[in-house]
């Protein structure tokens, strides 16, 4: 798809001006990427969700190549091609380049520092030859300038830090704001199967951490090491114009404070600075799992082995911290002693001229106090060096989610979707989820007409949702085909398919949120009459209107504030109200008391009569309304036809039945 790009290095950013529009500006809820629905395109205060991709063929996020850093078709020949690809393969200049749109403010914040490290140096000089001077008694005219000057500068060294604060913090909240878009965005591309591997503490910690971590490229690995060249180099050509050997030493000094110093300091922390954003997102995984899970451990009592190896986590990644602080108390130890030791040498030579009678009492003052001020350019840099190592860090764990493979692909030219009626079909589907691995679905057919209702019936483990996975293209197909309307269902963008089929998924997901917070993400747009009609047809609306806050009761986390009936319900209004063509049910009465089954069911029937409808069901009470049952066993089908057909035939569904309703 043109949004993507084919590359080794395979990174899928947003174009900074795609995502600077008011489009970027609204947050991407967690609610928009619930997997089954119709996507919304706007979130609840109305702006446009970041989890709306960009349709295929439709306005891309950037062109494939401006944004591959070592991007080529063909693998790169001769060697300075192939280095050129690594440099611009590597993480961290993945990153960098993202900064490209930025450039200008980007080089207006180098300019800005250097002056303003610039006005800070010679503000210290002029002060020295001011004091100097003004110790000799002259005429106050011969010193008028230098006391303008000293104003000048001092108000200019302010106003060019804060230019240089501005541009630079801009220019690095904007970037961050594009790679934390894009990296939600790809998770959400990425999901559910391609995410399989990624505990759900470890993809914050990315989400969060890892992301804020690269906002240090941009605030210290690129305006400190350019203003300190700059602002480096006058000091030190001042210093040669008034004596060459004390400009020659200063030069000497800033160059180990500025490299070597940073070198040092970065080798200390540098096994610290690779570890720390992997550990804090095993800590977070860690602690996301003990949170989440504090009643399951609680009830077998593993709350105290959890806790530890939480504990664990945090004490080694406090161990990474310390280290890499301690690199930090290394780099600022060295960096006062190469400033001291600088100051002092120029001292003494500009006091031994000042002997041979080479240099007068003023100017001594003037390049002592010039050295002294220069070392502000290269103070920072030890810390940039750390920072630069963790951020490095956490730019591959963004790129390697970056350049994780889509579980489904997309095709280059998607069809448009069908205007009528739709109709899905599938013909010998065969679904293996690892390579080699056993068929999770073994030659299913399957028919979905315009306002067929069909019932999926099946042992655990038959394959049932799997049918689901491969109609809402979660997974792709090993053998058969599936179609709609008569074309590969592989043929359409995954997002326009998803807008034609939808539902509730096995294990629906309840939003921390309002009743009405939870069926609206469906729809955004709904108004109040549609949510109370999807809750009337989902069972729900007497109970929501019993209620003192009526729409507005808070659900807690997971639903946890409503009983499993309710929250069973509260998903399938959701899936009512987003009311898509085909309508996948997958077990909506899991988890009930046979009695709550049986209504639920009997709503669920009721709900979807005339609408194309795939059940997904344990349930076998009231499946007489449905037009097939398909019973499958081991991924292939066991069994088909109507309820009376099957009970009479005998097989896997007469047995189904028998178990759940036995004689007498
Ligand atoms: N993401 C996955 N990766 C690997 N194997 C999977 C995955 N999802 C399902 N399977 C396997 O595929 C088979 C079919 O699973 P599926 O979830 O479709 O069963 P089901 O009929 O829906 O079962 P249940 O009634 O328990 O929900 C099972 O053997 C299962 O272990
Ligand atoms: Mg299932």
């Amino acid at each position: 798809m043109p949004g993507r790009r084919p590359s080794p290095a395979g990174l899928w950013w947003p174009r900074h001006d795609a995502v600077h529009g008011p489009a970027r500006l609204a947050s991407p809820a967690p609610a928009v990427c619930s997997r089954w629905r119709q996507r919304p395109q706007k979130n609840v205060a109305g702006g446009v969700t970041a989890c709306k991709r960009p349709r295929t063929g439709a306005a891309p996020a950037v062109p494939a190549a401006s944004l591959a850093p070592g991007a080529t078709q063909a693998p790169p020949s001769g060697r300075w091609a192939r280095l050129w690809a690594r440099v611009r393969g590597d993480s961290l200049v993945r990153v960098l380049w993202l900064g490209r749109p930025l450039r200008r403010r980007l080089v207006l914040a180098v300019l800005a520092s250097a002056v303003a490290t610039g006005c800070g140096i010679a503000l210290l000089g002029t002060s020295g030859f001011l004091l100097a001077r003004a110790s000799q008694h002259p005429n106050i005219l011969a010193i008028a300038i230098a006391v303008v000057a000293v104003r000048g500068l001092s108000v200019g060294r302010g106003v060019f830090r804060y230019v240089e604060r501005l541009a630079s913090h801009d220019a690095a909240f904007r970037i961050l704001a594009d790679i934390r878009v894009a990296t939600f965005g790809r998770l959400e591309r990425l999901a559910p199967a391609g995410l399989r591997t990624l505990r759900p503490g470890d993809m914050l910690a990315r989400l969060v951490s890892d992301v804020d971590a690269t906002q240090d490229l941009f605030l210290r690995g690129v305006a400190p090491p350019a203003a300190a060249i700059l602002a480096g180099t006058g000091a030190v050509i001042a210093c040669l114009l008034i004596l060459p050997p004390a400009g020659a030493a200063l030069a000497v000094g800033l160059l180990a404070a500025g490299t070597l110093v940073p070198w040092l300091a970065a080798a200390r922390a540098r096994q610290a600075g690779l570890r720390l954003a992997p550990a804090r997102g095993e800590f977070t995984a860690h602690f996301t799992d003990l949170m989440s899970g504090a009643a399951d451990l609680h009830a077998y009592g593993a709350v105290d082995a959890a806790a530890s190896r939480a504990a664990g986590a945090g004490t080694r990644l406090a161990g990474m911290e310390r280290r890499a602080a301690s690199g930090m108390g290394l780099g600022t130890g060295l960096s006062s002693a190469a400033a001291g030791l600088t100051v002092w040498a120029v001292l003494g030579l500009a006091v031994a001229a000042t002997g041979t009678g080479a240099l007068t009492r003023v100017p001594l003052a003037v390049v002592t106090l010039t050295a002294l001020a220069a070392f502000e350019a290269v103070t920072a840099l030890p810390t940039a060096a750390i920072q630069l190592g963790q951020a490095r860090a956490s730019a591959a764990r963004l790129t390697a989610i970056a350049d994780t493979p889509d579980p489904v692909g997309d095709p280059a030219a998607p069809l448009p979707l069908p205007a009528g009626p739709v109709r899905v079909r599938l013909r010998g589907a065969q679904v293996r989820y690892e390579p080699g691995g056993p068929l999770a679905l073994d030659g299913v057919d399957l028919d979905l007409a315009p306002g067929k209702r069909v019932a999926l019936v099946g042992p655990s483990g038959a394959g049932k949702s799997t049918v689901a996975a491969v109609l809402l293209r979660f997974c792709d197909l090993s053998g058969g085909a599936a179609t709609l309307n008569g074309h590969d269902l592989a043929a359409y963008a995954t997002d326009d398919i998803r807008t034609l089929i939808g539902g509730c998924a096995q294990d629906p997901h309840i939003f921390n949120t309002t009743i009405a917070g939870n069926i609206r993400l469906a729809r955004p747009a709904a108004t109040h009459e549609q949510l109370a009609a999807a809750a009337e047809r989902a069972g729900l609306l007497p109970w929501i209107e019993s209620l003192p806050q009526g729409w507005d009761t808070p659900v807690g986390a997971h639903g946890t504030a409503i009983s499993g009936g309710q929250r069973q319900r509260l998903a399938l209004a959701r899936a009512l109200l987003a009311g898509p063509p085909l309508m996948i049910l997958d077990e909506p009465t899991a988890h009930l008391d046979p009695d709550s089954r049986h209504a639920l069911t009997t709503d669920i029937l009721t709900a979807t009569q005339g609408h194309t409808t795939l059940l997904i069901t344990h349930d076998l009470d009231g499946l007489d309304q449905v037009d097939e049952i398909i019973a499958l066993d081991h991924g292939q089908v066991a069994a088909r036809g109507t309820h009376a057909e099957l009970l009479r035939d005998g097989g896997l569904y007469r047995q189904m039945w028998l178990s759940a309703h036995p004689p007498g």
